[in-house]
Parts: C-alpha cells; sequence; structure tokens
C-alpha cells in the first residue's frame, strides 16, 4: 500500500518549481492532488503530468491572496475527493528590491501572496481537518528569513510564516493536526544540465549567495520531505522548521532567547554596554544567510 492512500492534498502554487515537484511527489505516493495555482497553465499542466502517469489529480486556477480565495481552494479539494488531510503552502512571489526602493505594492505582493495566502488557506484547511480529526498543514519558508540582502519583504513575509507555523502546531495539536514548515533549496535545471546533490548553503564565508544559487540541487530534491510530513509516519513531528537542499537536512532552530545573563538589580545602560563588549562579543553572529563572521566590531561605515 503507498504511503498515501486514501488521503487528499492541496497544493498552492501547485504549477511552480518546487510546488510541482511537491504535487508530483505525492500522488506517485497516492494522494489525490488539488494543484492550484494563479496561473492556470502551469497548474493544468501538473495535473495533466500526474494524470499522464496514472495518478489523481485537478487543477484550480486562482489566487491564494484572501480568505474567500482559501476557501474556494480548500473547498473544492473537499468537493473533488470528500476530503482534505494535507495542505501544502507553496504559494508566493519573489520580491527582490533594497528597502529604500521596496514600493508598498511590493510589500503587499509579498505580504498577499506568501502570508495572508498561508493564513487563508490553513485556516479553511483547519476547519475541515477538525471535523474530520486530524491533518497535516506543511507550509513553506525560505532561508531569506534569516538573512538575504535585497530581499527584505521576501525575508519579512517567510519569517512571519515561521512564527505562524509554531503558534498553529500548537493551537491545532489537540485536534491532531500537525503544522510544519519546509525551507528548500531548489532551482530549475534545463535538460541535459549536470547538477550535484551535494549542499553547498553550509557556512562558508568565502562563497557569495549568487555561487551557492548556481550550484543548487533540482526541485525534485525536495519533494520527499513534503511526503513524509503528509504521512502518518510523522504523526509526532509538529511545529518544526525543517531545511532540506540536496545532501543536506536540518532542523531550522525555534527564535527563541539565547546566551542569558542575569542582572539582580535590572540593567541600566553601563552594564549593557560593558555586557555587549565583554560576553556577547563573542556570541554575536553575522545576520545572513552566507552565515560569515561578525563583521561590525568596529562599527559600521558609510
Ligand atoms: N526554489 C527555492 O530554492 C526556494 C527556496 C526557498 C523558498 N522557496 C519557496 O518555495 C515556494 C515555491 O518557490 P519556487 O521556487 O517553486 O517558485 P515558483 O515561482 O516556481 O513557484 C511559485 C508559484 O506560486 C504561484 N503563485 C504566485 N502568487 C500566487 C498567488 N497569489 N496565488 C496562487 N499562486 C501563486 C506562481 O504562479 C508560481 O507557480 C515559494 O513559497 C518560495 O518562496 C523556494
Amino acid at each position: 500500500m503507498k504511503r498515501l492512500e486514501g488521503k487528499a492534498a492541496v497544493v498552492t502554487g501547485g504549477g511552480g518549481l518546487v510546488g510541482g515537484a511537491f504535487c508530483r511527489a505525492l500522488a506517485e505516493h497516492g494522494a489525490n492532488v488539488l494543484v492550484n495555482d494563479i496561473d492556470a497553465a502551469s497548474a493544468e499542466q501538473v495535473a495533466a503530468s500526474i494524470d499522464a502517469a496514472d495518478g489523481t489529480a485537478s487543477s484550480l486556477a486562482g489566487s491564494v491572496g484572501s480568505f474567500a480565495d482559501g476557501e474556494r481552494i480548500v473547498d473544492a479539494c473537499v468537493e473533488r475527493y470528500g476530503r482534505i488531510d494535507c495542505l501544502v503552502n507553496c504559494a508566493g512571489r519573489a520580491v527582490a528590491q533594497p528597502l529604500v526602493e521596496t514600493t508598498e505594492a511590493d510589500l503587499m505582493v509579498a505580504l498577499s501572496s506568501h502570508v495572508i495566502g498561508h493564513f487563508a488557506c490553513a485556516r479553511r484547511a483547519a476547519q475541515h481537518m477538525n471535523r474530520q480529526g486530524g491533518g497535516s498543514i506543511v507550509n513553506v519558508v525560505s532561508r531569506a528569513m534569516a538573512g538575504w540582502r535585497g530581499h527584505s519583504a521576501y525575508g519579512a513575509a517567510k519569517g512571519a510564516i515561521l512564527s505562524a507555523t509554531i503558534n498553529w502546531a500548537l493551537e491545532l495539536a489537540s485536534a491532531g493536526i500537525r503544522v510544519n514548515a519546509i525551507s528548500p533549496a531548489a532551482r530549475r535545471y534545463e535538460a541535459g544540465e549536470a547538477f550535484s546533490m551535494r549542499m553547498p548553503w553550509r557556512p562558508d564565508p568565502g562563497r557569495t549567495v549568487a555561487e551557492m544559487r548556481a550550484q543548487t540541487p533540482p526541485p525534485e530534491s525536495v519533494a520527499p520531505l513534503a511526503v513524509y510530513l503528509a504521512s502518518d509516519a510523522s504523526d509526532w513531528v509538529s511545529g518544526q522548521v525543517i531545511f532540506l537542499g540536496g545532501d543536506s537536512l536540518a532542523l531550522v532552530r525555534h527564535p527563541m532567547e539565547d546566551r542569558f545573563a542575569f542582572r539582580s538589580e535590572g540593567w541600566d545602560v553601563e552594564s549593557i554596554e560593558q555586557h555587549f563588549r565583554h560576553a556577547f562579543e563573542t556570541a554575536v553572529e553575522w545576520p545572513s544567510m552566507s552565515a560569515g563572521p561578525y563583521r561590525w566590531f568596529d562599527g559600521i561605515n558609510p
């Protein structure tokens, strides 16, 4: 019996690079898949490729950008397949602008396609899953939430999704609904182009983000994690953010306080200054996905 036999899944952004790979892998493992994308042609193409491989899928065009959209998409899965066991929130538009050039419209694109889209579909899926007695919600975040220069609207949207993931996991556990997030690394390869599964995203200050991206593995390599999180094999896994890129699988640390220091009388400016120089000096980290050494000990310079 296949791992996801009898289950129904929605993948938003399912016409895209990573979303398409998720759809095909979920269907290959037996799930009935509703492929949503704002781009009708790409959603249809992915659903057709699944049909051609003897899987079960159908497409639904439309945006995830409002609560009404989320209801329409998730309800369509329940109407077509009788239930929803897994929601994979993969839709989203990449927005690449430095802060001073970010327009309100750029920010709204990032927030509506990623944050509102995740909330809208998860909210409706959780209502159905609650009645069904459980399910799995899989969000998609990015290493940009840890700092990617020139991508703050995108990174902030992904940071919001990380926080939502943790909060939803806590809220929904009593209903048997698990919530996790995948932080993928994948890029499109042309036919015949060679790729390596060796993941170049490990801390390496000598490498630029562009160099790292050039060696990023193909989207199919990330899909097994979505299948695992949709399946009953991960029934004990919730509230986790998991990175997968090529040969590297990792848990993303929860954003919690670290390196506590205590001062019974409280902290004044002088004691904070001293503590930064003498204790935090060895703890501060370079805030970026390329994880270089901290460079600002002597101040930041224009
Ligand atoms: N490719 C990577 O390495 C990588 C890394 C980190 C995170 N991600 C995330 O993975 C997800 C997929 O990325 P991708 O690389 O496959 O990009 P992609 O552009 O190929 O796929 C995104 C899909 O979402 C669709 N979409 C955009 N806005 C939408 C909306 N409002 N409603 C419905 N669909 C919408 C697009 O049409 C597209 O098909 C995104 O959330 C992205 O942020 C990707």
